[in-house]
């Protein structure tokens, strides 16, 4: 598609509202609405919303002409996309060895626990998104949380239940 405006720009996603302008920048700007770009592209747009909404990966399909299933291929095909919204806070549980040694399998069930998610969900109010990952190198002070990208070394399940009640507070 052109650079005219679309009926489109009025979508909204899952209740987000897209900024098409901002899209325009991404795709046509920053990357020259070149599909070579695409996955660069669908990674800016992820840093946006923190995950790829419908109208977005549909607006992205217009403009370098790429049929929204080779989109959500590649969405899908690499674990960095995501398609559900993702929490204000993503709260990673690291389950590796050095980790799941010193009781991280039970850190991820506590949480699943108590905000009723199980990992890779996010919590209905989308405060809060649970994931789990595998060794982020910091062993020597296992178990470790990662929120938000800070790692948060020596984690227990005392310091997820204050960092939840501050959630629950917000
Ligand atoms: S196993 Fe968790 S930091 Fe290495």
């Amino acid at each position: 598609m052109s650079g005219t405006a679309c009926a489109c720009r009025e979508i909204k996603s899952r209740e987000i509202e897209i900024d098409y302008n901002l899209l325009d920048k991404i795709i046509r700007v920053d990357y020259g609405g070149n599909k070579e770009a695409m996955i660069m592209m669908m990674q800016a747009i992820q840093q946006v919303y923190r995950f790829l909404p419908e109208a977005a990966v549909q607006y992205l399909s217009q403009v370098i002409d790429v049929p929204t299933t080779k989109i959500y291929e590649v969405a899908t095909f690499y674990a960095s996309f995501s398609l559900e919204p993702k929490g204000k806070y993503i709260l990673s549980v690291c389950t590796g060895t050095a980790c799941h040694l010193r009781g991280s399998g039970g850190m991820v069930e506590h949480i699943s626990k108590r905000l009723g998610i199980t990992p890779g969900k996010t919590t209905s109010d989308l405060k809060l998104t649970l994931e789990t990952v595998n060794c982020v190198g910091a062993c020597a002070v296992a178990p470790v949380v990662v929120i938000d990208e800070k790692c948060h070394p020596k984690a227990d399940i005392s310091m997820l239940n204050d960092f939840i009640d501050h959630l629950n507070a917000e």
